[in-house]
């Protein structure tokens, strides 16, 4: 079984959970690619996407990645600056659903919250002013993310996926 992890990630955040997720894979049959240093996808038997979210979604590189996924298995992982709600997650999962590749095992998300640049911060609030305390308090949330319990949680979650692949074959 290969496995690919694959992700985008500015700031290092979706960085450090794509590298945990990668270390929790008990293969030598695996590889970790960065987006911005190939958009060239492996063939794999699963995949495991990741981004930081930027506008409400992932960029075009992502979506480019997705698109050259034809079989398997994809699991997704992101980062976000909003606390990650079940709700925020289902939103991002209906989004990004018409880019599922067609005839791929989905296999759930994984999402925390990420702490958020400087310049980013000022964007945000200057964009939605009437929520500045709520942002503040979420950016103040944010700045210890990820931290080593989401990095435990991407792990539980990749070993999951692991387990369920397993009963299935
Ligand atoms: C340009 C920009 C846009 C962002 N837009 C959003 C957004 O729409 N929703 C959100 O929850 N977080 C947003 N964030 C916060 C990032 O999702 C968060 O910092 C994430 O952990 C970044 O991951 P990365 O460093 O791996 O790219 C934004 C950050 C930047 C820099």
């Amino acid at each position: 079984m290969k496995y690919a992890v694959i992700y985008q990630s500015r700031s290092g955040n979706t960085r450090l959970i794509a590298e945990r997720i990668y270390q929790t894979l008990d293969t030598s049959e695996k590889e970790l690619i960065d987006l911005d240093i190939t958009s060239e996808v492996p063939k794999a038997d699963v995949y495991f996407v990741g981004f930081g979210v930027h506008d409400y979604f992932c960029s075009i590189h992502v979506l480019n990645a997705l698109d050259q996924i034809t079989s398997g298995r994809i699991g997704l992982f992101a980062t976000c600056g909003y606390l990650p709600a079940e709700q925020y997650k289902a939103n991002l999962e209906k989004r990004l659903d018409v880019w599922m590749p067609e005839g791929v095992d989905y296999l759930g998300m994984f999402l925390c919250q990420g702490k958020v640049e400087a310049d980013q911060k000022k964007k945000m609030i200057e964009q939605l002013p009437d929520r500045e305390k709520e942002l503040k308090h979420m950016f103040k949330i944010g700045k210890t993310h990820p931290d080593q319990e989401d990095l435990e949680e991407a792990e539980d979650f990749a070993m999951a996926i692991l387990e369920k692949i397993e009963g299935l074959a």
